[in-house]
């Protein structure tokens, strides 16, 4: 990560795990975790003809069904929040994925450890809102994430954000548009206002939790 980051995020936390959830932690983390210190991900799975990031997973029901829908494609998922990593394992068992690798922590500190253009697509959904002004810092989209975002993706390359606070989507999108290497894809309000075609509700998004309908922002890497 660089300078100083804030933190993005709440709780690292929840429940204590069933003992089903922790064995996982236990055995399976090790074995599909990203390796530490700078990698290839194409040479962790060098059939896969592309390379996705979801940044946040939060129980991974988007992650684990996107996965299961592109057996071709290799799905890298960053959340600190363990009941979360521990539920996305559970489902990765359950669907008998072979197609995705985590980092249990800051998706910042996973993309800075990336070559330059190497993802096709980034998901970022229902990033923690932080309404409240003096909590803005801490919000994910801001310069530093887009550089390293855009430094990421490949030419082409997507991204797809969602939120349901209607403040974050204006500051979001704002922040994509002045950065310089996104486009963004709407052409009809219909494009922000319904949810892509190949998206998977969570229970998260489900609770309705903002102060607006969600907002879908896509945006393509220059
Ligand atoms: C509000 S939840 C939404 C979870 C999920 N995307 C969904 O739509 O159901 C936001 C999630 O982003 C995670 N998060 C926040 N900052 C993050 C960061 N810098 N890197 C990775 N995950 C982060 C939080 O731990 C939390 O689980």
């Amino acid at each position: 990560m660089g300078k100083a980051e804030l933190r993005t995020y709440g709780r690292t936390k929840g429940r204590t795990l069933k003992p089903r959830r922790a064995r996982l932690l236990e055995a399976r983390l090790p074995q599909i975790g990203l390796p530490a210190g700078r990698f290839d991900p194409g040479a962790l799975a060098p059939s896969a003809r592309e390379i996705w990031l979801e940044v946040g997973f939060g129980g991974g029901e988007h992650l684990a069904a996107q996965a299961a829908r592109r057996p071709d494609a290799l799905v890298l998922g960053a959340e600190p929040f363990v009941n979360g990593v521990a539920a996305l394992l559970a489902r990765i068992e359950s669907l008998r994925l072979e197609n995705v690798r985590l980092h249990p922590g800051d998706a910042r500190a996973l993309t800075g450890r990336l070559p330059d253009a190497t993802l096709d697509r980034i998901f970022i959904l229902f990033p923690d809102p932080w309404p409240k002004t003096r909590h803005w810092k801490r919000r994910l989209i801001e310069p530093g994430f887009l550089d390293e975002a855009a430094r990421t993706l490949k030419s082409g390359g997507r991204v797809r954000f969602a939120t349901d606070w209607a403040d974050y989507a204006n500051w979001a999108l704002a922040r994509f548009l002045e950065h310089g290497a996104f486009r963004w894809t709407a052409e009809r309000a219909a494009d922000w206002r319904a949810p892509p075609i190949d998206h998977v509700t969570t229970r998260y998004q489900e609770k309705a939790l903002g102060d607006c309908a969600p907002v879908w922002l896509e945006f393509v890497r220059t």
